[in-house]
């Protein structure tokens, strides 16, 4: 059975990042996303716990039934291995949109390598269509009334429209 965290702060979740797992459950038996617990995290647009409601709701709409089930979503707080070593994971998923994300990602894959051998990193280049897209730009457009229905599943963006400006 091969396990792969999906770590991430998925503050909110983006169509981006589903694209992610999607193609992640066709690589491994089940995909773990961990949202990091992350309290120094500036103005986040759902607390941790919320955030991972919003998750399994955005995955129970957007996966047939079979994918969804292999799919976890867990609140997570230290270190992204220790959390796969919990989980019995050997695999790490993240995603790249762009050469600017690839400086960062190889370093923390090369860390996480040396911390834990045993569990190697996979990267997914994002689909083309949602390469632009990330929560920090999703939070802003929602704090400022407009319409992020493009980037985000359904159960996101009606949070952040019945939340309303401001943030
Ligand atoms: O979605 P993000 O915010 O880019 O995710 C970053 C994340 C959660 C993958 C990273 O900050 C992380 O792994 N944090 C946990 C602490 C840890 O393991 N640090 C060492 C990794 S280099």
């Amino acid at each position: 059975m091969k396990i792969a965290v999906y770590p991430g702060s998925f503050d909110p979740i983006t169509f981006g990042h589903l694209d992610v797992v999607l193609r992640a459950t066709a690589l491994f038996d089940r995909v773990v996303l961990g949202v990091l617990v992350n309290p120094q995290k500036a103005t986040p647009a759902f607390p941790t716990e919320e955030r991972v409601q919003v998750i399994q709701e955005a995955i129970g709409g957007f996966f047939p039934a079979e994918v969804a089930a292999r799919i976890d979503v867990e609140l997570f707080d230290g270190l992204t291995v220790e959390f796969c070593r919990h989980r019995d994971a050997t695999f790490i998923v993240r995603g790249l949109r762009a050469i600017s994300d690839f400086e960062s990602e190889l370093q923390m894959a090369h860390t996480n390598r040396k911390l834990a051998p045993e569990v190697d990193t996979v990267f997914f280049m994002t689909a083309l269509e949602h390469s632009y897209l990330s929560s920090s730009l999703v939070k802003e457009i929602a704090a400022f009334g407009g319409d992020v229905s493009q980037m985000v599943p359904e159960a996101v963006a009606r949070r952040l429209s019945e939340r309303g400006r401001g943030l």
